[in-house]
């Protein structure tokens, strides 16, 4: 599948992607051991301007007109993905590039997790004041503890998907795809 070059714009909102995401993962390890409250905070003011971050991708992927790219769920997309992910276990490395097939769509499901993060992180956030959601009354309560299981479960995707992600960025790089090159160092 043809593949159009990387765009400026999409290299320095993606190295503000990696950056804040990689920051509330690491924030977030801290915060699961629960012996450090001031840790929360700091998640918590970096976890909104992370948030800010995946909104402006957002509007940047609407902009380049790469919806169809990312979310290729209908029946001619997900053919491309299928046959790249069986070409996967026959030893072919998926193509590369801003083209409908298998790692835009990995691509396109990383932005949606981190999305979910954004939503759940917030929302908690927004009970925090109240109490910590313990003073509220008990709907409240069971509202912020589905919130903070589905942020928990979500970070083990974001997780998954990071790992997956620099992996098959070095795989292809060490294979001469040169894909660090064409995305972070402005070669066309
Ligand atoms: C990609 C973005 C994010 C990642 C990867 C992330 C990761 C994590 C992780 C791993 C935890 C520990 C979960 C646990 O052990 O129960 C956590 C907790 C928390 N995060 Fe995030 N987070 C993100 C975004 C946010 C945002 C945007 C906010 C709010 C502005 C936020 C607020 C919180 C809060 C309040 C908790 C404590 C939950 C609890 O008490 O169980 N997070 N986060
Ligand atoms: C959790 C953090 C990350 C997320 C959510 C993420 C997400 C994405 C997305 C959505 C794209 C497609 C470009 C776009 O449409 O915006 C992409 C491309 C890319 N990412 Fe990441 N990324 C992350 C971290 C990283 C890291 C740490 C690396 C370093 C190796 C990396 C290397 C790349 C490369 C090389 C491409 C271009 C792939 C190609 O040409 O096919 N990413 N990433």
């Amino acid at each position: 599948m043809e593949s159009r070059p990387w765009d400026n714009g999409t290299r320095v909102v993606h190295a503000a992607l990696a950056i804040t995401v990689l920051a509330e993962l690491s924030t977030g390890l801290i915060v699961s051991q629960a012996t450090r409250p001031h840790w929360l905070v700091i998640h918590s003011i970096l976890g909104i301007a992370t948030t800010l971050v995946i909104i402006v991708d957002w509007m940047w992927t609407w902009a380049r007109r790469d919806f169809p790219i990312l979310f290729p769920w209908n029946r001619v997309g997900m053919r491309v993905v299928g046959r790249e992910a069986v070409q996967v276990f026959q030893g072919k490395l998926p193509g590369s590039g801003d083209s409908t097939g298998l790692s835009s769509f990995m691509h396109g499901i990383g932005l949606l997790a981190v999305s979910g993060m954004a939503i759940t992180g917030l929302l908690m956030y927004m009970e925090i004041p109240g109490g910590y959601g313990l003073y509220l009354h008990s709907s409240a309560y069971a509202f912020f503890t589905m919130l903070a299981t589905t942020h928990l479960y979500l970070s083990y995707v974001v997780w998954a998907y990071l790992i997956g992600h620099v992996f098959f960025a070095a795989l292809q790089q060490v294979l001469g795809h040169n894909v660090l090159r064409h995305f972070y160092l402005g070669h066309r």
